[in-house]
């Protein structure tokens, strides 16, 4: 068993055979939804590729009676989801990859804030002129891929559709602060087999660009830096600082009042 609790902010430990979540005291059990290999098949590179039959599990709403009725006028939730160490095909086990809608009333859609809390992960994050778009329409603006180590966190800014990619020999968990008011979109990744990269097995890993789009701009890599004002410290749950401080969290709600500090989260490589 891998203890997750130091990293969490939880009790709760991962069973390495089996990749089931077991829940200590005071947090009630909660029961996985699971992506099974079947259902990834319309954003994987190759066709209905060799993988593990459940690629990951997604344990939604995880908390704290306590913690929950605190955060409640927040509009914050918290997941967890546990990923296999293992190969999609040529690519390495992802997420399906999602975009979320627009914040009402303002030009700029939800953001999320993830963290690894055990193994290590590579997001990639897409921007593109809309999400609604035809194939033959749609043009990809940005791509970023941000390497996540345990204890780090990954935000993803508002506007970025996001890929979880297990990149490590280590079953991966990640958690994730989200706005409870929405629902992602999956339409355009599906009709377009992916995102505009995707990311090969092999040592390194390696980006290699998706021929359903036109075209694509270069990725930018970013790593994860420190944004104390949001709650944001290496080593430092993501859990436990909402709880203790969920102002600090209003821009998973409100991004529209904290674009620079959300920024100041991802360090380029120049
Ligand atoms: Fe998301």
């Amino acid at each position: 068993m891998i203890n997750l609790e130091d990293k969490l902010g939880l009790p709760l430990s991962l069973d390495e055979e089996t990749y089931q979540v077991s829940f200590g005291e005071g947090v009630p059990v909660v029961e996985p939804g699971v992506r099974t290999l079947k259902a990834i098949y319309p954003v994987t590179r190759d066709e209905e590729p060799d993988g593990p039959p459940i690629l990951y599990w997604m344990y939604r709403d995880v908390c704290r009676p306590e913690d929950r009725e605190k955060l409640r006028p927040d509009r914050l939730r918290f997941d967890l989801s546990v990923f296999v160490p293992a190969k999609l095909g040529s690519e390495l086990l992802k997420s399906s990859g999602h975009f979320h809608p627009l914040v009402p009333g303002f030009p700029i859609s939800y953001p999320e804030l993830y963290e690894v809390v055990h193994g290590q992960a590579t997001f990639i994050l897409q921007k593109v002129n809309n999400i609604c778009a035809r194939p033959q329409d749609l043009v990809v603006e940005d791509v970023i891929v941000l390497e996540v180590q345990a204890g780090q966190k990954a935000m993803m800014p508002p506007d970025y559709g996001h890929v979880t990619v297990n990149t490590g020999a280590e079953p991966l968990v990640t958690v994730n602060w989200v706005c409870t008011d929405f629902t992602s979109h999956y339409y355009s990744v599906e009709q377009m087999r992916g995102f505009a990269y995707y990311l090969l097995a092999g040592e390194p890993p390696a980006l290699e660009r998706n021929p359903m789009y036109r075209e694509a701009p270069p990725a930018r890599y970013a790593v994860p830096a420190d944004v104390p004002e949001l709650g944001l410290i290496s080593g430092r749950p993501v859990y436990t600082e909402c709880v203790r401080s969920p102002n600090k969290f209003a821009f998973v709600r409100e991004p529209q009042k904290y674009m620079e500090e959300m920024w100041a989260a991802l360090a380029f490589e120049v």
